[in-house]
Parts: C-alpha cells; sequence; structure tokens
C-alpha cells in the first residue's frame, strides 16, 4: 500500500478508519491479531514490536494485601530502597484499560519474577530490599510481593489477551548478598530448589558457589570468576546447577513466557551460557536478549562475539549510550551517531536483533530535570525508527527524572495518554508492524551536519525517511535524495515535533524543505516487494529444531528453504506464509549458515548471515591444561575436531583462555559449550601474534557426558 499522502487520500483513509471503528464490536479481536507472523504467537523474532521496561514494584499496585511489611515496605514511597507495593495486579490492570495498547506497546519486560530473599539489610540506618527482584534465593517460586503463580498466569493470559508479550529478568548469575565468613549476614546468599535448600554462601561444600571475593572488573575472566558486588557468585561448573537452572526456566516457559532478558552475561561463563540457550532453543524457543553493560564510548569486542555466538540477542548499550550523547548530553554530534549506526550493522551479525533504548534502570533516567522534553521526544523517535527492537523504560513516556540508582528507579508518576512523549511514541510504534522497514530495513545516512541527521530505512520497495535537526536554529535541507517514490507525504508525526510534509520527484529527490530548530519528520511508503528475510531467530540450534523466518514476499505457496547449499522442502517446513516461514534445521555438518528462501514462483531472497548449526545437544566442558608456559605475547588456545572447538581451524578455536582466577598460570581454564555424549579429539596450541605451535603427540581425547557439565583435565 503506498502511503503517499495527498488530500483526497487523507479522507478516503479517515472515512475508512471511522467506519471500521463504528463496524468494530468493542471485545472483538484486533486487526493485529489475524496477522500470527507479527502477533504474541512469534515468540523468536521481535523486530516488529516495541518493549516496555517495568520495575515491577515501580509500576502500579493492584492488590495491597501482598505488600511487605514493617521496615521493608515505603508507603507512599518515600524510601526508593525497599518496596512500594506495585505488582503483577497492578500491571494487569493497566494492560486492561489500554494504557499499553494505546501507547503501541507490544511487549512488556518485567523484574525477574523469582521468589528473592526476605531479609531487610540495613546499612548505617538505612534499609534496603529486593524490590528490584535481583537477590533471588529460590527461581522455581515466585516473589510474593509481586504475586502467586496463579497472579502470574493471569499476567501472561491478561497480556495475551491484548497481544502483549512478556519478558522475565532472569539472573542466574548469584543469588543475594553473602558474606563469606559471617553467616548471618542478610539471607547468606541460600539458594532453594522449590522450598528445599541447596546450599548457602558459608559451609558450601558441593561447590554451588565462587569463593574468589568480589571483582574489580579488571578482566573478563575476574568478572566471571568473583563475586559482582557482594552477590554470592553462583559456580555454573556443577551438575546441580546446570540441571536447576534449565529446569527453573523451562517452569516459567511453561507459564507461557514470550521473552527472556538475561542479567549480567558478561559475568557467567560464556560456555555455559550458550548451552542453556541450546537447551532453551531446544525446548520453547524464545526471543533472549542479555545485559552486556557498556559504558560511554566503550565498544566491545567481546559484546559483539557474544551476541553473535552464545543464541541469544544484546541490549544495545553502544547505542543507548550514543544517543544519549548526542541527544541528553550533547557530548557527541549527528556524525558519531551515523558512525553508530553504521559500524554496529556490519559487527552484529543480526542488528535487528539488538534491543535498543535510550534509558533504563542503571542509567540516569534521560529527562533531566529542568531540561525541555524535546530532546527526550528525539531521542525516542529515533529509537523507535532505528534498527533493533526498541525498548521504553516505564516512566520515560511520563519525563520520570532521577539520577543513578534508587533514583532511576521512582514510583509511576502518572499515566496520562496526552503527554507529548507519549503521543510520539503511539505514532511511532504501529510503524514497527505496519512498514517493514523499520522492523528490518537497513539504515542509509542521507544529509547530515552536526546538528541534523537524516536517514533512510529500507527493505524491499519500503522506506521510511526520518528528519532530526537537534540544533537550536532551523535548517535548509537541499539535495536531499531517498528512495521514495514521487509524491508528497505527511509528516507521520502529524507535526508532533513540528515536522512538515515533504514533496519528492521521481527519482526520489526531495524538495528543498526547512527543518525546524529540535523538529522530527518521519516519511513513509510502503508497497510490494520480491521475496526478502527480514530476520530469524533462533539464530542457533541443532537438527530437528524449529527456525521462524519473518521478511515480506514469500508468496502463499510453500517454496525452498535454503541452509547454505542444502535444500529444506515439504514436510520440513511446518508453516509457509507471506510474510512467516517455519522450517526444521536440516542434518548438515555442524557449522554457520545462511539462509535464504526460494519461493513457488522460483524467486530468490537475499541470503542472510547465519545460523549456527549445532553438533547436537550442548553440556559444558571445563577444559584445563597444566603446565602451559609461556612467554609475554604468547596464550594458549584449545583446538579440537567438532564444529563447537572450531573444526582445527586454528581462526576458529577457543580462546585466549584464563589463568587468573579458578586456576593460575601456569595452568589455564575456559568453559566450554560442547556437543554431549562425544569423543572429542582436542589439542592446545600457543599463539604469538600469527604464529601458532600446537602441542606434540597425538590428539588427546575426552568423551563428553550425555547430561550436565565435566571437567578435563591434561598436562601440557
Ligand atoms: C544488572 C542489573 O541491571 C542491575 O540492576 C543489577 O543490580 C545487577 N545486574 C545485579 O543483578
Ligand atoms: C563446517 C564448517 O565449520 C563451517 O565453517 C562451514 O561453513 C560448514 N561446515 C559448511 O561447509
Ligand atoms: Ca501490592
Ligand atoms: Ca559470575
Amino acid at each position: 500500500m503506498a502511503q503517499k499522502i495527498s488530500r483526497p487520500v487523507i479522507y478516503l483513509l479517515f472515512a475508512l478508519l471511522l467506519s471500521l471503528a463504528l463496524l468494530t464490536p468493542i471485545g472483538s479481536k484486533s486487526i493485529v491479531e489475524s496477522a500470527p507472523a507479527t502477533s504474541v504467537q512469534n515468540k523468536q523474532n521481535f523486530s516488529t514490536d516495541v518493549i516496555y521496561q517495568i520495575v515491577t514494584d515501580r509500576f502500579s499496585d493492584g492488590n495491597a494485601a501482598n505488600n511487605p511489611t514493617g521496615n521493608a515496605f515505603s508507603a507512599g514511597c518515600t524510601n526508593l530502597r525497599v518496596y512500594c507495593g506495585g505488582d503483577w495486579a497492578g500491571i494487569v490492570n493497566k494492560i486492561n484499560d489500554n494504557y499499553f495498547t494505546d501507547m503501541g506497546i507490544t511487549a512488556l519486560w518485567i523484574s525477574q519474577p523469582v521468589e528473592n530473599i526476605f531479609s531487610v539489610i540495613t546499612n548505617s540506618g538505612v534499609h534496603n530490599t529486593p524490590y528490584h527482584g535481583y537477590w533471588a534465593r529460590d527461581f522455581k517460586k515466585t516473589n510474593p510481593a509481586f504475586g502467586s503463580m496463579t497472579d502470574f498466569q493471569n499476567l501472561i493470559n491478561a497480556a495475551h489477551a491484548k497481544n502483549i508479550k512478556i519478558v522475565i529478568d532472569f539472573a542466574p548469575n548469584h543469588t543475594s548478598p553473602a558474606s563469606e565468613d559471617d553467616p548471618s549476614f542478610a539471607d547468606n546468599g541460600r539458594l532453594y530448589n522449590n522450598g528445599t535448600l541447596v546450599a548457602g554462601y558459608t559451609g558450601d561444600t558441593n561447590g554451588i558457589f565462587h569463593h574468589n571475593l568480589g571483582t574489580n572488573f579488571s578482566s573478563t575472566e575476574d568478572g566471571i570468576y568473583r563475586n559482582l558486588y557482594d552477590l554470592a557468585d553462583i559456580s555454573h561448573n556443577s551438575n546441580t546447577i546446570d540441571t536447576y537452572f534449565k529446569d527453573s526456566i523451562k517452569l516459567w516457559l511453561d507459564m507461557g513466557i514470550d521473552g527472556i532478558r538475561v542479567d549480567a552475561v558478561k559475568h557467567m561463563p560464556f560456555g555455559w551460557q550458550k548451552s542453556w540457550m541450546s537447551y532453551i532453543h531446544n525446548y520453547k524457543p524464545v526471543f533472549t536478549f542479555g545485559e552486556w553493560f557498556l559504558g560511554t564510548n566503550e565498544i566491545s569486542q567481546e559484546n559483539y562475539s557474544f551476541a553473535n555466538n552464545s543464541g541469544m540477542s544484546l541490549l544495545d548499550f553502544e547505542f543507548g549510550q550514543k544517543v544519549r550523547q548526542v541527544f541528553r548530553d550533547n557530548t557527541a554530534n549527528m556524525y558519531n551517531l551515523d558512525t553508530m549506526i553504521s559500524g554496529t550493522a556490519s559487527a552484529y551479525t543480526q542488528v535487528a536483533d539488538q534491543v535498543t533504548f535510550i534509558d533504563n534502570h542503571d542509567l540516569d533516567r534521560f529527562q533531566v530535570t529542568g531540561a525541555s522534553g524535546r530532546k527526550l521526544e528525539q531521542a525516542l523517535a529515533f529509537t523507535l525508527t532505528s534498527r533493533g527492537v526498541p525498548g521504553i523504560y516505564y516512566g520515560t513516556e511520563q519525563y520520570l527524572t532521577g539520577n543513578g540508582d534508587p533514583n532511576n528507579r521512582g514510583m509511576m508518576n502518572s499515566f496520562s495518554k496526552t503527554t507529548t512523549a507519549y503521543n510520539v511514541i503511539k505514532k511511532l510504534a504501529p510503524l514497527r508492524k505496519s512498514n517493514p522497514a523499520m522492523a528490518y530495513g537497513s539504515t542509509q545516512q542521507r544529509w547530515i551536519s552536526n546538528d541534523v541527521y537524516v536517514y533512510e530505512r529500507k527493505f524491499g520497495n519500503n522506506v521510511a525517511v526520518v528528519a532530526i535537526n537537534r540544533g537550536g536554529s532551523s535548517a535548509s535541507i537541499n539535495g536531499l535524495l531517498t528512495s521514495l517514490a514521487a509524491g508528497t507525504y505527511a509528516d507521520v508525526l502529524g507535526g508532533t515535533l513540528n515536522g512538515n510534509s515533504i514533496t519528492a520527484a521521481s527519482g526520489g529527490a526531495v524538495n528543498t524543505f526547512s527543518l525546524a530548530a529540535g523538529a522530527v519528520g518521519v516519511w513513509q511508503y510502503t508497497a510490494a516487494s520480491a521475496a526478502q528475510i527480514g530476520n530469524f531467530g533462533p539464530e542457533m540450534g541443532k537438527a530437528g529444531n524449529t527456525v521462524t523466518i519473518d521478511g515480506t514476499g514469500f508468496g502463499a505457496t510453500k517454496g525452498t528453504v535454503f541452509f547454505g547449499t542444502t535444500a529444506v522442502t515439504g514436510a520440513n517446513i511446518t508453516s509457509w506464509e507471506d510474510t512467516q516461514i517455519k522450517v526444521i534445521v536440516p542434518s548438515v555438518a555442524a557449522g554457520k549458515y545462511n539462509v535464504m528462501i526460494r519461493t513457488a514462483a522460483s524467486v530468490d531472497s537475499n541470503a542472510v548471515a547465519s545460523y549456527n548449526v549445532l553438533t547436537g545437544t550442548q553440556v559444558t566442558v571445563r577444559f584445563v591444561v597444566n603446565n602451559a608456559t609461556t612467554v609475554p605475547g604468547e596464550a594458549i588456545y584449545l583446538a579440537g575436531n567438532v564444529a563447537e572447538l572450531g573444526g582445527w581451524d586454528t581462526n576458529k578455536a577457543i580462546g585466549p583462555m584464563y589463568n587468573q582466577v579458578i586456576y593460575s598460570y601456569p595452568t589455564w581454564y575456559f568453559d566450554v559449550s560442547v556437543p554431549a555424549n562425544t569423543t572429542l579429539e582436542f589439542k592446545y596450541f600457543k599463539k604469538n601474534g600469527s604464529t601458532v605451535t600446537f602441542q606434540g603427540g597425538a590428539n588427546k581425547t575426552f568423551v563428553t557426558p550425555a547430561s550436565g557439565v565435566a571437567t578435563v583435565t591434561i598436562g601440557w
């Protein structure tokens, strides 16, 4: 459908919408529900969704009866370090009064739902409780301050009835604050399995926790195997723990959750996380995104590598921090913003899968007390029209302020549907579903200065052009070239942020126009397109798993899906619609494959990188090598015969291995996700620049367990 808007067309559309509104009885199914490809039924890909992040305790108190008592509770929320009463019943109320639906929100990310410690930690007279949900004690029970299992099921059902997905926060890195030598402090980090004690932090004879003191954040290894602050750090090199976290996430998946936000992924062994993700993707695959915190101007190859290889996406801190610099703090300009956009487009295998944001519970609120709201509105408009899955922190649409934790986690102050920010979201969020250029499109800079950024999103023949002027004076946008078809385009925001209509000539050249100081204009166009893949998920799995492919122009008749050159047809394609295909991963050699589709009319789509076919079910093995002495500049790597060990390709090998915390130099170690029940052949090698020196002798062998974890130790 072309959305070049001429007056008569506007009247026609208006009349059509009006008649639809009049004809649709209240409570009937919405139009979106008839399009399963992008509905709540799509738990694998969130590119067409907008996520709203809720600190459950701080949103809405729907049930005063479950509020904690005594010094664990603050009536009126005057102590932001204890409970304030928010719960799932409160969220259900807001779902039912359409606070989210009217804003265009299609997914809610809520606080970790599991049972947390009940003790109040008092530091110099100040009380602290896990109102935030990050001090778990039993991952198989609910936090009663948020509700019961029945309340949680009600939340899922209420959300799904409004076509809203529920994403839970989940923090398997740690339990709660604990002291190595004072078992009476707080809850001693105790972990329970549905009411049965697994272990406390002191007297931990079964090695459930790490006991390596707190991290100083000096290296990735230090951050993984030492405590994050004083949080009792869980050891994932334990059969008890491995089983526990598979069973506990299964419980929440069975409740019907649609996604998972994984806390502190930088602080857990990557091998364990990969094998845990392969368990989830084999059981009930849901969109999962991890928190790899990055500071301002921090760019991390490990962050990209994790997003591309772990089987989960990431919160896109590089995006969030740059947006804050450009629109909030004025410490970067539009050229820097454009460099971030182009850099991340190539660094992430699937940039459309990373979750974008402008603020969250660990950053200062975007809105600065006393500042104009326009900066926040521009940042929201940018995020909602950029690649990735937009996430909006609760209260941002109400201009909540507050620097630092817990001031950035104040009680929701208003549920007004008339703020400018609410209306910016309301107007732009639906484009994620109505124009695939928003969900899946490439991004191209079309006009730029320090203060002005004009960019084009394009997917097939679908186009959106966005112009933002953060400066204090109006800009004359001349010589703008776009992919828009000839015509006049109304601003999607309807002038809310002072944008006007623009006119494109054939060839896409836009007549010179004036972009007011602080303005944002959004113009868009949709048209039928040839077969094109926008996204697929999960990105990792084994033969027999199902992959959901979303895009456009697939046609109504079943065609072929290719993994590399391997064609999948017939019953191995379990559903085929014009915008979505579900396909079973073929039995091919393990490794990464581009995915492509061929329509029934023999039209080939783009080939999209890359699905990671695993050798099989994964287990986590800790590889340890003793007496591996090295010279400065040299490090130890692990290579082996399966794809998970790089298939003997030294460029895909595991490493550099660690040698500081669990074991010390000249012993090196690394936790690796490898196929279960398999005889591995492997060897270590020393690498110095491009010089590789393998261990002598025959390949080493190790038979991996059928499930759980294992450790294999050899000498160099
Ligand atoms: C990161 C979370 O976002 C933060 O709020 C929390 O305190 C830590 N991880 C520990 O769970
Ligand atoms: C396995 C290799 O590891 C991978 O790189 C390759 O793409 C596939 N085999 C297909 O040949
Ligand atoms: Ca309550
Ligand atoms: Ca850890």
